[in-house]
């Protein structure tokens, strides 16, 4: 079936007019995927991954990205800028090229992943790396975007929200309902705002009658959302999530609130335990920030959270060819060296008896 991407099958809830360009990469209806291995781990009824990383640069971002350089292009706006720990840049750049517009992204030196780099470079942005971190990026552009006829397209955007939570609405859609847990990784803290709003205009419109509890999490290092305070060098391995003040702080907390779920943290060790676990038991590949959401639930069912009648649903966030530095680190030592001789491999193989 021809999908025509997020503008166009969810005009009816987008504040989309004729005015608005159709931009589109053919971004959203990603796969929900069945949990078949892991889930055998876990005291559930089941488990889903809505795999983000099958958007067209590899992450969530694409989603609220066309909106926000649609709106962009029809405010008669020419150039676009974002702060970014890489996915919403590498977005941006793409989306701002299918547009016929420029790209400014404002990165923290030596501390974003190597795809999300080769994408934004690419897609011909200006990239400036910084001597800072992302909290410090975001603070430059938010300031240069009020000053200067420059479209600001982080999530602080409404219309990146907007496009975000049509990913509730392909779960609603998918599922003929609602999970009872929708666990995700929480950085600068947009992706949850924006679901807990998809799931409760669907609630509002009558189309679902009951509401997902948001389960999100951060990683130890970068937890201001579970502390209570911001944190000045935020650290973990997933640097997606590096972040230390979130911008939608409030919508964090009030997704959470509203819907009686959580906000918790994982540790760099969990985070990529469920990474391995993804790859190595479901065929699925994700950037470390992404397995996050896994962590948690695989740290709540350990601490005998759930019943066993829940479903939930996973989101993952990223593709993992998006951090190959960190997946290689992680398994290098597999990697089996001999010469090329066919009978060397199979003696090596041990599959002399199997002809
Ligand atoms: N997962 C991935 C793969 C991300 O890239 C991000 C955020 C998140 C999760 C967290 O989502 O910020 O909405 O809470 N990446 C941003 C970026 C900050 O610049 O690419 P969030």
């Amino acid at each position: 079936m021809y999908w025509p991407g997020v503008i166009s099958h969810f005009a009816d809830y987008l504040p989309v007019n004729p005015r608005t360009p159709e931009l589109t990469l053919q971004e959203g209806s990603t796969p929900l995927i069945r949990s078949q291995h892991i889930v055998k781990h876990l005291k559930l009824k089941s488990l889903f991954f809505k795999f983000e990383g099958m958007n067209p640069t590899g992450s969530f971002k694409d989603r609220g990205m066309v909106m926000a350089v649609a709106k962009a292009v029809e405010e008669g706006k020419k150039v676009i800028m974002c702060a970014s720990t890489g996915n919403t840049s590498a977005s941006a750049a793409a989306y701002a090229r299918r547009a016929g517009i420029q790209c400014i992204v404002l990165i923290p030196q030596g501390k974003i992943a190597l795809g999300k780099l080769s994408q934004a470079l690419m897609h011909g942005a200006r990239v400036i790396a910084i001597q800072g971190n992302f909290d410090e990026a975001l603070t430059i552009v938010r300031s240069i975007t009020s000053h200067y006829p420059v479209a600001l397209v982080n999530s602080i955007n409404p219309f990146r929200i907007e496009g975000q939570k049509t990913a509730a609405f392909e779960i609603v859609d998918w599922m003929k309902g609602v999970p009872d847990y929708l666990a995700l990784p929480v950085g600068n803290a947009g992706n949850i705002t924006a679901y807990w709003k998809g799931f409760k205009e669907l609630f509002n419109r009558k189309e679902i009658n009951v509401l997902p509890k948001m389960i999100g999490f951060q990683a130890q290092g970068s937890c201001p959302l579970v502390t209570g305070i911001p944190v000045e060098k935020p650290h973990t391995v997933a640097t997606a999530i590096r972040i230390g003040n979130p911008a939608s702080w409030k919508g964090a907390i009030n997704a959470r609130d509203e819907s009686g779920g959580s906000i918790e943290a994982v540790t760099d060790e969990e985070i990529l335990a469920a990474q391995r676990m993804l790859a190595g038991e479901e065929g699925l590949f994700v950037e470390p920030a992404s397995a996050a959401s896994l962590a948690g639930v695989l740290k709540k069912n350990q601490a005998g959270f759930f019943q066993g009648k829940e479903t939930v649903v996973c989101v993952l966030t990223g593709h993992g060819l998006k951090d190959p530095d960190i997946a290689i680190e992680q398994c290098r030592d597999r990697i089996e060296e001999l010469e090329a001789s066919e009978e060397k491999i199979i003696e090596h193989l041990e599959l002399s008896g199997e002809k």
